[in-house]
């Protein structure tokens, strides 16, 4: 993916007419199209048939759809039944997966964490959290204030703005580049490789090559110049050259799209609905309380790929052999209001209440959920602060999403504010030493 360990666009196979999960062989083809366009009728239609249904990926791969809030967690939480070793799968094992699958690169091993298994994932997950652990809180939340500042001036004065293009997909990349230590001058060139890589199509491949290139040459630099960054403390945690790299290249990978998406995926709510902005003014409601209500009904990564059963399982009622592959939905447990609470419920659950999948569960369950919380509550703070008459700019305009089962985000978000009052508003902000 070029985004989540989970995420990269597919050229998804449009749902047949008529009942949306028909298929020949009862099979559902799994694409992205009304999955991120209504996902709570998506994922009703499909829990009506079970919490655990049979899909097709692209190409006519078949796989499992675990949507039930139950069967996701039993499935993410036991890992010795359901293993994340996806070098397991019977389909690649018995060379039956189509040539140039566009799924591909979220199934090919690679040494670091997220493919790792027992002891040696123990190892490389808490060099991980070792390292995260040691970056200081205050050089973090400046470091994210001075990369929002320096994208929201490059817009400020026009009045408006595509917040996905212009602050949502540039805040991560620039903010990790910082902590892994990347030289300033590669900085550019690393956040170009990274949202090529991000909006997927022909170039991805190349940019991959240019970031593979550009994390190597700073392993390389770090072995030799240790400084005080996460790829020093990886080193230093004792992880391999190689280990270290692809350590990185997956922490790059892992977070941008994610917290791309979710705080593209806040500052929605945040343009879309006047109550929400009236009671963040008031102090009824904060940004994390969005935040929350984000990952419960947008969640970032909406679909894990994936788990593959080590021995024969009835998963709730679903026999699923040795070797299938399991297509785990933070999205689908996540609006499983059966488990979770009706509609009346719902908002108490939002607001307070965080037993909700989008970090996963279990032994790979997100490692970094300090530092991408606190990346997208001081993004988007920022541009609360900075811009609080922030509205669509055509609210009567539905909203587009990009074409991919794994990361829903919003192609575009027009927004518009009143350029002369941000303007006095920073003049405010400045004697206070905040702008
Ligand atoms: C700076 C941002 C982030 C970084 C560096 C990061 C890193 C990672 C890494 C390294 C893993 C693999 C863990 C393992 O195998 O032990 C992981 C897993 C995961 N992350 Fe994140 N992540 C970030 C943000 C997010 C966000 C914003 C979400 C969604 C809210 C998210 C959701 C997940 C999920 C669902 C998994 C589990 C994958 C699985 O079970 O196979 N991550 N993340």
């Amino acid at each position: 993916m070029t985004f989540h360990p989970e995420q990269r666009p597919s050229a998804s196979v449009p749902l047949q007419a008529g009942c949306p999960f028909s298929h020949s062989n009862g099979a559902v083809p799994l694409s992205s199209t009304q999955m991120v366009d209504d996902p709570d009728s998506f994922y009703a239609g499909l829990r009506e048939h079970g919490p655990v249904v049979a899909v097709h990926l692209d190409g006519d791969v078949p796989a499992w759809l675990v949507t039930g809030y139950d069967a996701c967690n039993q499935v993410l939480r036991d890992g010795l039944l359901f293993t994340r070793d996806l070098s397991q799968w019977r389909i690649p094992k018995e060379g039956r997966l189509p040539e140039g699958w566009p799924l591909a690169p979220h199934v090919h091993p690679m040494r670091n964490m997220l493919f790792a298994h027992g002891e040696e994932h123990v190892r490389l997950r808490g060099a991980f959290k070792t390292s995260l652990a040691k970056i200081g809180q205050r050089r973090l939340r400046a470091t994210i204030t001075r990369v929002a500042d320096g994208l929201i001036d490059s817009f400020v004065g026009d009045g408006q703005a595509d917040i996905v293009s212009q602050y949502a997909i540039p805040l991560p990349g620039a903010v990790l580049a910082v902590l892994f230590g990347f030289p300033a001058q590669e900085c550019e060139r690393l956040q170009q490789a990274i949202l090529t890589l991000l909006a997927g199509g022909e170039e991805a491949l190349d940019a991959n090559a240019a970031l593979h290139g550009l994390i190597n040459a700073h392993v390389d630099r770090r072995r030799q110049e240790p400084r005080a960054d996460l790829v020093t403390w990886l080193l230093e945690e004792g992880l391999s050259f190689d280990e270290t790299r692809e350590t990185v290249w997956l922490a790059i990978n892992a977070g941008v799209g994610s917290s791309t998406a979710w705080t593209a995926n806040t500052c929605a709510l945040l343009a879309r609905t006047e109550d929400t902005r009236i009671d963040l003014r008031s102090g009824l409601r904060h940004i994390p309380g969005v935040m929350r209500e984000v990952l419960w009904d947008h969640t970032p990564v909406q679909q894990v790929i994936g788990r593959v059963a080590t021995a024969d399982a009835d998963l709730y009622g679903t026999i699923v052999r040795r070797g299938d592959l399991l297509v785990v939905s933070p999205a689908g447990a996540n609006l499983d209001h059966a488990r979770i609470g009706g509609d009346s419920h719902r908002s108490t659950y939002a607001e307070d209440n965080s037993s909700h999948l989008s970090w996963g569960n279990g032994a790979h369950e997100c490692p970094a959920q300090g530092l991408a919380s606190a990346l997208v509550q001081g993004g988007v703070e920022r541009l609360w602060t900075r811009l609080d008459d922030l509205h669509l700019t055509d609210p009567d305009q539905p909203t587009r999403w990009n074409p991919s089962i794994i990361v829903r985000i919003p192609a575009r978000l027009p927004v518009s504010w009143d350029a002369r009052r941000a303007r006095t508003r920073a003049e405010t902000l400045a004697p206070l030493g905040d702008r």
